[in-house]
């Protein structure tokens, strides 16, 4: 295996930090790799915000309820960002409806989304860990506030980045043919059907047997908890608040 797959292959994230801290080579070597990403139409759609404000990230833990939030070397905060375009545009009817549109909003967190991951590939290959951290749309609008977040603009996920303090166990993925289908989408549900049977027995011996966090769980389980209930759902009026998906 080549280096680099080696690095994806060996990804697993990580929520304890070594106290060790990043230069700001480090920092500036993450980023370039997360802006080598393509770009849908060269857009750039997308910007970083590293937060090292000890009481910015402590108000950045108690929305998302994560240590790792805070106790990291660094935290990356990816947002969606139309607001450069918007701002050097002519601000006609027809340029504001593209911008607010549900396909710019997509442009915007895919071209992010590139960049985050770019710069954890990066990140992961120097030998530090990473987490996302969805959980600072727990509480969207103060994690706006916090960060001073414009109109057009939209923080999507954290990504807390340091040396790691432990290894957890890789967490299984699905087998190939539930994710890569041939020719169109896959017709055969009974087949889908058996082999979600088949890796969510895995799972649960995943879950039984890992070193850390151990539990009775499989993945259909978890997805079930998960929609069953209705969480975050201010980000919708959040998003259009910000001037984003209204149109
Ligand atoms: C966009 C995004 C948001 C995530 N948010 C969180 C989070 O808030 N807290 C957390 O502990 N992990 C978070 N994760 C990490 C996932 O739980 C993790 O990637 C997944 O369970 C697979 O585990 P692995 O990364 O160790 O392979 C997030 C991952 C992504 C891609």
């Amino acid at each position: 295996m080549n280096p680099t797959l080696e690095t994806i292959m060996n990804h697993r994230s990580i929520r304890k930090f070594t106290d060790e801290k990043l230069t700001e080579e480090e920092i500036h070597t993450i980023v370039k790799a997360a802006q080598m990403a393509s770009t849908s139409s060269y857009v750039m759609a997308f910007t970083i915000i590293g937060v090292t404000d000890k009481e910015k990230k402590a108000q950045l833990r108690a929305v998302s309820g994560q240590p790792y939030v805070e106790d990291n070397a660094h935290l990356f905060v990816f947002c969606a960002d139309l607001k450069r375009i918007h701002d050097q545009s002519s601000k006609d009817e027809t340029v504001l409806t593209s911008l607010q549109s549900t396909e710019a909003f997509i442009v915007a967190t895919v071209d992010a989304s590139l960049a985050a991951q770019n710069a954890v590939v990066a990140a992961e290959s120097m030998g530090l860990g990473i987490c996302f951290l969805g959980s600072l749309r727990n509480d969207i609008r103060r994690t706006s506030e916090i960060l001073n977040i414009p109109e057009y603009v939209i923080p999507l996920y954290g990504i807390a980045v340091g040396y790691p303090d432990h290894k957890p166990e890789q967490k299984p993925r699905f087998p190939i043919p539930v994710v890569y289908h041939e020719n169109g989408y896959a017709q055969d549900e009974r087949e889908q059907k058996q082999l979600l049977t088949e890796f969510d027995e895995r799972i649960k011996d995943y879950y039984d047997s890992r070193s850390e966090n151990q539990r009775l769980d499989t993945w259909t389980n978890q997805m079930d908890r998960k929609y069953s209930k209705l969480t975050r759902m201010d980000v919708t009026q959040y998003v259009q608040g910000q001037k984003l998906n209204i149109k």
